[in-house]
């Protein structure tokens, strides 16, 4: 007999969390969640409400308006994943832009944008058979998951990577610009007060800056495997 587990992949920004979780997710029948689609779009709801900008930050608006933001995913029959809906209407492209990733990690570090996140989060988990990738799943959503993942890579496979990823979605974008987004997210994601991107003590240590997909799939699915079986 086969048992659900919860995975829980976490790690620097663009180390290919989202894609192995995707295809983790398929194999096993799971449910995959995208929790930073989710940072991603409460950081365009505040966007569009002038809450912030290149240039300002009001967090004291965006925390009076948390109950007025209602996130869902829906999955795409065609795309084999769930997209991103922002009060009903669908934001995935939008939250894949530069202009969002410049922004996430502020709106990323308030602590009422975290504990609206993560009690939803751990209501999306709780019958286990889940995937979830972000910074604080094995360490603050889920920390008794059966499985724990913390990818890293160089900055510089990363910044290539995300490149790649924007050019092929037709968005004009500089490479330094990239590598510098990728350094600064970090930096802000592993030192703010509020649950701070760490590895957890029982975490995997997975590092494919030089590891092909099929072979990371590999040697994850033997883990998983191990878990379950
Ligand atoms: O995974 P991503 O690059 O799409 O995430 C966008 C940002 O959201 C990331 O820079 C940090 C934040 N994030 C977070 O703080 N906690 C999570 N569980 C997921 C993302």
């Amino acid at each position: 007999m086969t048992k659900k587990i919860t995975i829980a992949i976490d790690g620097f920004s663009s180390t290919g969390k989202s894609t192995i979780a995707k295809q983790l997710a398929k194999e096993l029948g799971y449910i995959y969640v995208d929790t930073g689609a989710m940072y991603r779009a409460v950081t365009l709801y505040a966007m569009q409400q002038n809450y912030i900008s290149e240039n300002h930050f009001n967090p004291n608006d965006l925390i009076t308006d948390l109950s007025n933001i209602s996130l869902s995913f829906t999955f795409n029959e065609n795309l084999g994943f769930a997209e991103m809906f922002l009060n009903g209407i669908n934001v995935e492209k939008e939250i894949r832009t530069i202009e969002v990733s410049k922004l996430v990690s502020k709106v990323a570090a308030i602590s009422e944008v975290r504990k609206k996140l993560v009690s939803e989060q751990q209501e999306m988990g709780k019958n286990k058979g889940i995937v979830m990738d972000g910074r604080d799943i094995g360490t603050v959503v889920f920390p008794d998951a059966e499985l724990k993942l913390f990818m890293t890579a160089s900055a510089d496979k990363r910044a290539t990577r995300r490149y790649k990823e924007l050019i092929e979605r037709g968005d004009k974008v500089n490479y330094q610009e990239i590598l510098q987004n990728v350094q600064e997210r970090d930096r802000i994601d592993s030192t703010r007060e509020d649950s701070p991107l760490v590895m957890a003590s029982d975490a995997i240590e997975f590092d494919n800056s030089d590891m092909g997909l099929k072979e990371q799939f590999e040697r994850i699915m033997s883990l998983v495997n191990n878990r379950i079986n």
